[in-house]
């Protein structure tokens, strides 16, 4: 596995690949890997001719008061891990790189990045768009692989690939758990071990409530409701939202007729942690 430092080595290297006819699989990344991120891995590994990992705590997807200063690291493990999984190259940028002096330009898709999430983190989205499309330009992916688990995030990607024509697949792979069903993340190392098992609870809560959506309850409110009074029991979690949505629209969803995202995130600690799933009506 070579390791990459600089957006015009890698952007070289890519494009010879390409010439060659080569595919390239992406998986972007912000690093501190687990088993999610590797679900990714694998399956670049399966689709691609080359695999390319980027490793970039990216400032802009950050808000004041949130955790870029803190973001987890560990580099040397995640190479070694990297690594061993067959990765070709490992692409992590500098700062400086990605945002020379005076940047000022961006990528935003409207609507979508004004839900869920974004009703709390309000430039969040347009820093993921901003980078993901900057990465698509290095590196010319054929395919980009994204997790479930950042609902919102995969799908507005595909709305950016498809209203700028980008030439990349974009493919979305379902949410890794640990063994309790909290679903895999970086930010799960800011928890101590009683705080992970109360975050368990939210995906509980989830899998309830596409039971009762399944077993045919039609009524948003009553769900998240008994949701509300599940995750309670639970000591030391501060709800930011719980909402039943349209997987596509991502609008409120009153009375559940079709296909529906239900969708949480919470305050645990010092973590900030989201998991979704979805429903069908049967
Ligand atoms: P990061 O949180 O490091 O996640 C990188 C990728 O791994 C994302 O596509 C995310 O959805 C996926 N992922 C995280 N946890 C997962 C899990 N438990 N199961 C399956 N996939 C999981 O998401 C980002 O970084 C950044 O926003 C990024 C896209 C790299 C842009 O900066």
């Amino acid at each position: 596995m070579k390791l990459i430092k600089t957006s015009k080595e890698m952007h070289e290297l890519a494009s010879n690949i390409r010439v060659k006819g080569k595919t390239i699989g992406l998986v972007p990344t912000m690093g501190y890997l687990h088993d999610g991120h590797l679900s990714l891995v694998e399956e670049a590994k399966k689709r691609s001719d080359v695999v390319v990992v980027s490793i970039f705590v990216n400032p802009a997807q950050f808000g004041p008061g949130e955790d870029l200063k803190k973001y987890p690291k560990d580099l040397a493990r995640d190479k070694a891990l990297l690594k061993s999984f067959g990765v070709d190259f490992l692409f992590c940028p500098k700062v400086n790189d990605i945002y020379p002096e005076g940047f000022n330009t961006f990528v935003e898709v409207k609507d979508l990045p004004d839900k869920l999430c974004g009703r709390s983190r309000p430039a969040h989205f347009r820093g993921v768009t901003t980078i993901v499309a900057k990465l698509f330009n290095i590196i010319s992916p054929t395919c980009a692989f994204f997790g479930e688990k950042d609902y919102q995030q995969q799908l507005i990607i595909k709305r950016m690939v498809k209203d700028l024509g980008l030439p990349v697949e974009v493919i979305s792979l379902p949410t890794v758990r640990e063994f309790d069903g909290l679903a895999m993340s970086s930010r799960n190392n800011y928890l101590s071990n009683k705080q992970k098992t109360s975050a368990a609870s939210l995906y509980r809560a989830l899998s309830f409530a596409r039971q009762e959506i399944e077993g045919g309850e039609k009524g948003s409110g009553k769900i998240i409701s008994q949701m509300r009074a599940l995750i309670k029991k639970n000591p030391g979690i501060k709800i930011d939202y719980l909402a039943i949505v349209d997987p596509q629209t991502l609008r409120d969803v009153k009375t559940i007729k079709g296909p529906a995202l239900i969708a949480i995130a919470a305050y645990i600690g010092k973590a900030r942690l989201i998991d979704n799933i979805l429903a069908s009506v049967k």
